[in-house]
């Protein structure tokens, strides 16, 4: 299988102390054009298109310290507690990458990782986790990392996928893309790449409102909705469908033209859970107040003719995306209207992000 990045050699990077610590603040994103089915390692059936957010990030610290060789390892805690699930998948997650990063089985890593937003709800964790996690383990190849550039986010991102696959598009601020596609150049399914086009005035500033319907443990996870696209009766119009709304959202961007852009988005979203409703078996994350919101949001919008969208990501929360000059028609609508649907009202404002950033703060 090609592979773009080859493996570094097993001795330690040439400047890597001791011990040391570093760290990464990374986002969470939502795509606009959903990846949903996976092929080969990690790679995606059709290519995909997000925005960055801001405010909805995981701090992940890694403290590093040189064992003898063949002695390496790490712990792993969450918000500083042990978290067996969590640790399981990051275990695996460094077991994979280590024929990159050979020199791991010198070091041993003690990873804390926490989130500005509650886990497993939808709103990705593992893309903002996996991301900070890469980008870690990237700077430890590079210690010490002094400016960064495209390829070393390439890097990441890569190494990012493997970990999650929508997490390679979390390295990038604004808007990322990820798996090849006809209408964007140099475009990958082994990373994710910024967003190539000039962002149209209107999208700039995106804001992201997050309407928490559920905040609990998703009952089927990404992983096992991607692997039941495999046997998916209707997995080959999905990925036509996919890859031409990709095309028309890329048009109505350049035409700065929000109706269409909305259309798009909210096919996106509903195709994505009308896949887990027809999978076989099938499956349902959506709760009754999903659905409420997605009514009101769109009489809303039919009564003020008010920029407003929403999308779904692979769980019940809503995200309200609305241009930032639209705020002060929007926000009313939603303190009254959608807030008390959310759970305990809890909201999350967000916004497109400009990406991730060294150290923990946001
Ligand atoms: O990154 P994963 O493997 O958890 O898959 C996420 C897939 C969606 O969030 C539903 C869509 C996307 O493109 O982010």
């Amino acid at each position: 299988m090609y592979q773009p990045f080859s493996p570094s050699t097993e001795s330690l990077p040439a400047q890597l102390p001791p011990s040391g610590s570093i760290q990464w603040t990374s986002p969470s994103n939502i795509a606009l054009i959903k990846y949903w089915g996976k092929k080969g390692v990690q790679l995606p059936m059709n290519a995909s298109l997000s925005v960055t957010l801001r405010e909805s990030v995981s701090h992940v610290t890694l403290d590093f310290q040189q064992t003898e060789k063949g002695l390496g390892g790490a712990d792993f805690y969450f918000e500083g507690q042990e978290h067996p699930v969590f640790n399981k998948l990051v275990m695996s997650y460094l077991e994979h990458i280590r024929p990159w990063f050979p020199f791991l089985n010198r070091l041993w890593l003690k990873i804390d990782s926490r989130n500005s937003f509650p886990h497993s709800a939808g709103i990705a964790s593992s893309a903002s986790f996996m991301s900070a996690l890469a980008l870690c383990i990237c700077q430890l190849e590079n210690y010490p990392l002094k400016e960064y550039g495209s390829d070393f986010l390439r890097k990441a991102s890569f190494m990012a996928r493997l970990g999650s696959g929508s997490a390679a598009r979390s390295v990038y601020g604004k808007m990322a893309a990820w798996g090849k596609h006809p209408a964007i150049h140099d475009s990958s399914d082994q990373y994710a790449i910024p967003f190539p086009e000039k962002i149209p005035a209107i999208f700039q500033n995106l804001q992201d409102t997050i309407v928490v319907v559920d905040a609990g443990t998703k009952k089927v996870s990404s992983s096992q909705g991607h692997q039941l696209m495999k046997n998916h009766p209707y997995a080959q119009t999905r990925l036509k469908q996919a890859n031409q709304n990709f095309h028309k959202i890329l048009e109505a961007a350049e035409n700065s033209n929000w109706k269409t852009f909305a259309s798009i988005i909210e096919n996106e979203a509903l195709s994505l859970h009308a896949m887990m409703l027809s999978s076989i078996p099938g499956f349902s994350l959506l709760k009754q107040q999903t659905l409420e919101i997605i009514e009101k949001v769109k009489n809303f919008r039919d009564k003020h003719n008010a920029m407003i969208t929403f999308t779904l990501d692979a769980g019940p929360n809503v995200h309200l995306l609305y241009p930032h000059q639209e705020r002060k028609m929007v926000l009313p609508f939603i303190h009254d209207q959608i807030k008390p649907l959310a759970e305990n009202e809890r909201i999350i404002a967000d916004q497109m992000g400009n990406g991730p950033q060294p150290g923990n703060k946001k």
